[in-house]
């Protein structure tokens, strides 16, 4: 179990990398850390490592206050962004390393790094030095280092961002896999979504030092706390459609939807709606957004289809591949899930 109490960070010259953060990893959990380039996730991890000293604030490792052990004394494994292997050392050697410190025999050291080695499809390259490595390969090896040792907590920072992207699928399903079985608490920090969403068990959103929103993966896709949580997660984006209540409905881009409660007419509302979450028809339905097909791009499976609404914003919908009507076509979208926020704070599903 990993414990932040009012944790803060402010860099010399005044940044504040964290901001009073208080959080609860369960033993054993994935969490993962997303959110946009700066916003503190690499200094969160340094600081619950010990590379980092907070200028305010705990940190707990199980029941342990480690706020001021020396990183090695905290028993955490950490990948580095840059995955920090050694030059000098082959493969087996730098997978054993952690290993030869705790004073493991030889043959022990060189069995398990063979066996981790495996697992990371590392094993014809164990007799290999880091500079004769490609930086995917070196990311694995940084990996399989951390594994071999077995510590009370993995802190991994962007681990699979040198992979390719088949490699990235396999090695991101290795780790969950992995994860499971070793049940070792993981701190992963990432700023894609779609990792996050796969890998996680509870996602912290953060912006600026400040976590947004720490909920299930599912919680964090369907309930958006933020139209900031909204527009970061999906992968298209949300529409956000800005929208307007009168006393008897919601006007949203056209469409004239019921009010989903007491709402001011003074109110900044924002309604959202996720491409995946709408449905088609070529006929004009006042509950669905009207407009003109402009715009189709492939994604393969289906086909991204953005519609101009009269009265100006545009809404982009995923249809079947095949479904698409041409550009040019009048067209309806009919929303469902959709959210309704009030200040970018979300107000209510609809
Ligand atoms: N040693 C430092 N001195 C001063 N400011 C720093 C230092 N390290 C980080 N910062 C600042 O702290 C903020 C958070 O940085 P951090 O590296 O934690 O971001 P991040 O979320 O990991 O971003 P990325 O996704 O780009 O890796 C940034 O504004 C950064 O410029
Ligand atoms: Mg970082």
């Amino acid at each position: 179990m990993i414990t932040l109490h009012a944790l803060t960070k402010i860099f010399p010259g005044g940044v504040h990398a964290l901001d009073d953060i208080h959080l609860t990893i369960a033993d054993g959990e994935f969490f993962a850390l997303l959110g946009p380039s700066g916003c503190g996730k690499t200094t969160l991890l340094r600081t619950i490592a010990g590379l980092e000293t907070p200028t305010r604030g705990t940190v707990h490792i199980d029941d342990r206050n480690v706020t001021d052990l020396p990183p090695g004394q905290r028993d955490v494994a950490m990948v580095f962004q840059d995955y920090a292997i050694f030059p000098h050392m082959d493969v087996t050697a730098n997978i054993a390393y952690p290993l030869r410190i705790k004073k493991i025999p030889r043959a022990e050291r060189a069995t398990k790094a063979a066996g981790v080695a495996a697992r990371l499809s590392l094993t014809d390259l164990l007799h290999r030095r880091p500079a004769e490595l490609s930086g995917g390969q070196q990311q694995r090896v940084a990996l399989a280092r951390a594994i071999a040792c077995h510590p009370t907590a993995f802190l991994f920072d962007e681990p699979l961002s040198n992979l390719d992207a088949r490699l990235r699928l396999e090695a991101r399903t290795f780790l969950k896999r992995l994860q499971r079985e070793l049940a070792v608490t993981t701190v992963f920090v990432t700023h894609d979504q779609a990792e996050a969403l796969a890998l996680a068990d509870r996602i912290a959103v953060m912006s600026d030092g400040r976590m947004i929103q720490v909920a299930t993966p599912a919680e964090i896709f369907h309930r958006p706390a933020t139209t900031f949580v909204a527009s970061f997660i999906g992968s298209t984006p949300m529409n956000l459609l800005p929208a307007r209540a009168t006393p008897a409905a919601l006007h949203v881009a056209g469409a004239t939807l019921p009010l989903p409660g007491p709402l001011h007419s003074g109110d900044n509302l924002t309604y959202g709606v996720r491409p995946e979450y709408m449905t088609l028809s070529p006929t004009e339905r006042p509950d669905a957004f009207p407009g003109v097909i402009s715009v189709l791009e492939n994604l393969g499976t289906h086909t991204l289809v953005t519609l101009e609404t009269p009265t100006g914003p545009h809404i982009q919908l995923v249809v079947p591949e095949g479904e698409e009507p041409p550009p040019g076509t009048p067209a309806s979208a009919t929303p469902r899930r959709a959210l309704l926020y009030r200040d970018d704070t979300l107000l209510t599903t609809l």
